[in-house]
Formats: structure tokens, sequence, C-alpha cells
């Protein structure tokens, strides 16, 4: 692909549909090959908005205003950051020749869905799942948890990081995972599907990256696997690499090759696996930079922004690993407008730390506010380094 100058006849003008810290990060990269960016998020001043050549305010889960944006601003690419987009609507433009959607707007409305994505991947690639049913109702609920058996996991089907999502271990549970998930789902309200646990030993995300070739065609690409912890469904660690067996890894491998393959199109995709033994299960995928993979940004020759700008660009990628790495989260502790963050010397201090402040407005106690990012010999060691640091990092109200 030709590459133009910003804000002349020739740019290449990239939208991003959401405009986070994971978004940001895309649009620094992008900025670096002299992208033309447009940023759009719910709220003003969001963290991509700050580094973007334009920014725009929008809900982009209203069909006609994601149009209007779109046809206003006439962009080659259309990059979805979040889930909560109006996904028919990208169909439309995709098939109307508009622009382009990364990686297809079908991968986007599939995976902004678990039924749309959990069918897919279990009864059309027959890849292995956590057993699973859907419930419209707390009595369609309960007859999955009978029919599955305790414990089972309760989620919206329209939902991300966690909301709305419970563990269930008896009856008496349902009534309130029913609830719980009706006012942490997206938009379909009614709609949950019930799976049964997986005991797993670990799980990984395992970057995809469909990009140009040797052979001149689009292939998958895998970074290491990146190991992670994950507290009411929302990350709060991650390293890399994570150790696999051999047979684990390259069952992992396939698995990804499998659903990447049959979603298509060019740029980065975060699945998500359960791992025991040899044993591998697939849970998920984004279509797009995942949060555990901010690692990247310590670990990677190129991280997974910069792997998604090059894949999006139809450029090609590297996905080595330099040095094993870690990421700890930085959280807001507070409900605060322009807070301010103490401690920042004595986190950087550590040999091999580095940080991200993502400059979000405003900070909220659970809100990702930051993350702490480490090196080291060891991904042992890197975790100690990465959480040492997030822990110094103090969020204060001024
Ligand atoms: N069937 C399952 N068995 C065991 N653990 C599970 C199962 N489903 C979910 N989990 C745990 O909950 C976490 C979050 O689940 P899931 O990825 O489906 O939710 P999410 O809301 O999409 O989260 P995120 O957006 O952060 O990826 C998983 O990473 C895993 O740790
Ligand atoms: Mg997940």
């Amino acid at each position: 692909m030709r590459l133009g100058t910003p804000l002349s006849a020739s740019a290449t003008r990239v939208m991003l549909l959401g405009a986070g810290e994971l978004g940001k990060e895309v649009i620094i990269a992008l900025q670096r090959l002299g992208v033309e960016v447009i940023a759009v998020d719910r709220y003003a001043n969001a963290p991509g908005h700050q580094v973007a050549h334009r920014a725009h305010v929008s809900d982009m889960s209203d069909g006609a205003a994601l149009r209007a944006l779109i046809e206003a601003e006439k962009p080659h690419l259309v990059v979805p950051e979040i889930e909560a987009i109006a996904t028919e609507t990208l169909l439309e433009i995709e098939a109307a020749g508009l622009a382009e959607v990364i990686p297809t707007a079908r991968a986007a409305n599939l995976t902004m869905n678990r039924e749309g994505i959990r069918r897919l991947a279990a009864e059309t690639l027959g890849l292995p799942t956590s057993p699973y049913v859907f419930a419209d109702s707390l009595a369609e609920m309960t007859a999955a948890a009978d029919k599955l058996g305790y414990p089972v996991i309760v989620k919206p089907v329209m939902s991300s990081s966690g909301k709305g999502q419970s563990r269930v271990d008896d009856a008496s549970q349902l009534q309130v995972a029913w609830e719980y998930a009706a006012s942490g789902g997206r938009v379909d309200k009614g709609r949950v599907i019930v799976e049964g646990v997986i005991d797993f030993d670990y799980e990984i995300t395992l970057l995809t990256v469909r990009a140009l070739g040797t052979s001149g065609t689009i292939e998958a690409h895998f970074c290491e696997p990146i190991g992670h912890v994950q507290v009411k469904g929302d990350y709060v660690e991650s390293w890399q690499p994570q150790a696999m067996s051999a047979a684990a890894l390259a069952r992992a491998q396939e698995i990804a090759a499998a659903v990447t393959g049959n979603l298509g199109g060019r740029g980065i995709f975060g699945v998500e696996l359960f791992i025991k033994g040899d044993t591998v299960w697939f849970s998920e995928v984004s279509p797009r930079p995942h949060d555990t993979g901010m690692v990247t940004m310590a670990t990677q020759r190129q991280n997974e922004f910069e792997l998604h700008a090059r894949a999006i660009l139809g450029l090609p990628v590297d996905v080595s690993l330099r040095e094993p790495g870690a990421s700890a989260v930085i959280y807001g502790g507070m409900e605060a407008t322009g807070i301010a963050f103490d401690g920042v010397a004595e986190a950087l201090a550590t040999p091999g730390v580095d940080l991200r402040l993502f400059g979000k407005p405003q900070a909220f106690a659970r809100r990702r506010m930051g993350v702490a990012l480490a090196t080291a010999t060891s991904t042992d060691e890197a975790r100690l380094h990465a959480k040492a640091a997030a822990a110094a990092v103090k969020p204060v109200k001024v």
C-alpha cells in the first residue's frame, strides 16, 4: 500500500472507533507512519482523542450517527477498538465500499455477541470450548444450569471486561446472577450464556496477526503466548512468554489459525484460550489489540499496536519477542475528575521498568488509569517489578 501525507490530498485516513488506551497506542503507531487519524469515542478527551488529528464525540452504537461520521470523514480504513458499535452499519459501509472495516465487518459483528462467536467456534469450526447453553429467562437459565451441572458461569451475551458475569455454585445463587447479568449487559438485556467451568491450569492470550507474509499473501503470525490473571473477568496482570508444552502451543496455534482464518481480513486478534496439560479450549477472540497484550510494549520488537498498524496498512510484520516481561494494571482507586499521580519517579527507579498513564479525564475505583511494564531475565522477576511499580504509583485527588 502507498502511504500519503496527512492533512493533504494524498492522505491515508484511518478512523478509530473507540479511543481508549489501546486505541491511543494504535493511533501513535499510525502517526509514526504519517497516517491521518480520526479518533471517535463516547466522551470528550478520551486517551486516543489526545493524539489524533481529529477527535469526535459520538455514540457508536447509533447506526445513523456512525454512518454520517464515516460519510463526512471518508476514512480509507475503519478500525473498531471496542465491541459496543452498530456493527450492522459497519456491514452496510463495507458492502457499499465506503471504507474497509478492520479486520472485516463480519468479524466485528460476530464477536460483539458471545452467541455469534461461540456458535462459529464450537458448532461451525468444531473447536473445543466449555459446554454452554443460551438462556432468555431465569427459568431457562435454571434448566441450563441443571443440564450442565454446577458450578456454572453466567454472562450476558453482550458484555465485556467481566461486566454482568458471575459464577454460580448452586441453585440458590441463580436469581442474583440473572439480575446481575441483566444489569451488566450492553444491549440485549434478557439473554445470557451459561457455561460449564473449565478447570484449567492457566489461561493465555495468543496474539495472532493476519498480515502480509513471505508468500506475498495474508498469513497468520503468532506472538509468544501471554499469561494473565483475571479478577472478576478483568485483567490485572499479564506476562510474556507463558511457558507451555510444545503440544499445547501447537494446538493453541492451530485453534487460533482456524478462528482468525475464518474471520479473515488483516490485523491483530487476541485469541483467549484455556490450557490444562496438553489440552486447549477456545474461550473467545477480540479482532483487535487485547488489553493483556499491553505487555508487548515492553517485550516485543514490535508491540501489538505497531503490529496492528502495520497489518491493517498491508505491511509486513515482525512478531518476535525481545525479552521476557510483565504488565500490572494501575487503577483509579477513587471517583474523581482530573486526578494526579504521585510516586512515578519511585516506580521508574527500578531498571527495566516503564509506565503508561492513559490520561483519562475521569477516574473510578476500578477504572484502569495506567499500566506498569517491566522486563527482566525471567517473567517471575518481571511480574514482581511490574506489580511493585504499579503499587508505587498513587492516584491522588487535587
Ligand atoms: N467457562 C469458563 N471456565 C473457567 N473460567 C472462565 C470461563 N469463562 C470465563 N472464565 C474466566 O473469566 C474470565 C473472563 O471471561 P470472558 O473472557 O468470557 O469475559 P469478558 O467479559 O469477555 O472478559 P474480557 O472482556 O476482559 O476478555 C476468563 O478470562 C476466565 O478467567
Ligand atoms: Mg475475555
